[in-house]
């Protein structure tokens, strides 16, 4: 395939299988048309995607399977409005278009030797999934890890079979919770911010990732200050309406930074000098 050199036009990708995850939320499993091109793409934790719905329009993903397997690209979308309706309308064998790889990602060399904890709430797991797999595949550089995630309801947690895995493996500390009793339900109940005051881990090299609604990062935050956790040990990823992906249009922009160019990863001391982040 001749080289783009248009930051705004997409490169064509097929989607080989769908996973329904909730009852509002679709993973999209896609390739590349050009198998060459399948080879050849590289990207980071963390890193965004712009997926299109031909006469629809373009919406921001994060890549949610990791850059250590390669067999296929992720997403999972979120019905919201025009374009992730238009997206839970395809099936397997359907085309859409890709822009990729936006924005930075995860500082994942800067955290090998530390415990990591994750804290995520509903599809707020998706990119912290791409780095949960990335570390598991990467094991032995990282210390303890432990997974606090919540949803509403157990029909609403994402990645079911991961989570089913990370369950039975040894090495991982998964604490699920939801936010009120449920039939069947025999694990924690309570919002994501008072389990994680409930467990209540050690900031003794620790580093801590959240991402979730903005009112459950509100009070994570809170209670990872109260547990003594440092700014700088702090990593969220932001979400904000994007257009062009690349730092052009200023559609994303917080203070002096643009969301889709210098985000959407940051550390909680780089938020807290930027107006309006938090
Ligand atoms: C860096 C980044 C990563 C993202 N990753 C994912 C992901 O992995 N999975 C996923 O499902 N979604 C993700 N999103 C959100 C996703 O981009 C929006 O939900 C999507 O663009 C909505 O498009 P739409 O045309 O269907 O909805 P629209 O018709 O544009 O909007 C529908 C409703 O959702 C609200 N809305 C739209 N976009 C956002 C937003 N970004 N934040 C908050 N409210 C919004 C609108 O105000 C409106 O009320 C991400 C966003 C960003 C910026
Ligand atoms: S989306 Fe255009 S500058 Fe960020």
């Amino acid at each position: 395939m001749a080289e783009n050199n248009n930051p705004y036009l997409p490169e064509l990708v097929t989607i080989t299988n769908i996973i329904e995850e909730t009852p509002n939320i679709k993973s999209f499993q896609v390739v590349f048309k050009d198998p060459e091109r399948m080879k050849s793409f590289k990207f980071e934790p963390g890193q965004v995607g712009q997926l299109s719905v031909f006469g629809v329009g373009e919406s921001t993903f994060v890549i949610n399977s990791p850059p250590t397997r390669m067999d296929y690209l992720q997403f999972s979308v979120m019905k919201a409005g025009e374009v992730t309706a238009a997206l839970h309308d395809l099936y397997p064998g359907d085309q859409m278009g890709l822009r990729a790889p936006l924005g930075n990602w995860f500082p994942y060399n800067e955290m090998k030797g530390k415990n990591i904890l994750f804290i995520g709430g509903g599809i707020g797991l998706a990119p912290l999934r791409t780095l949960i797999l990335y570390m598991l595949d990467n094991r032995a550089d990282y210390k303890d890890i432990t997974i606090i995630y919540g949803s509403r309801t157990p029909p609403d947690l994402c990645y079911k079979e991961d989570l089913k895995e990370w369950e039975s493996r040894g090495d991982v500390n998964l604490i699920l919770t939801v936010d009120a009793e449920f039939p069947g339900w025999d694990k924690r109940v309570g919002f994501v911010p008072t389990v994680l005051n409930e467990v209540a881990p050690s900031p003794e090299n620790t580093i801590a990732i959240t991402c979730g609604p903005p009112i459950m990062i509100k009070f994570v935050l809170q209670n990872l200050a109260k547990l003594n956790f440092s700014e700088e040990n702090i990593v969220t990823t932001l979400e904000a309406r994007m257009k062009c992906g690349i730092g052009i249009c200023g559609r994303c922009n917080l203070g002096s930074k643009y969301i889709c160019k210098d985000g959407p990863v940051f550390n909680l001391a780089q938020l807290k000098d930027l107006p309006g982040a938090l």
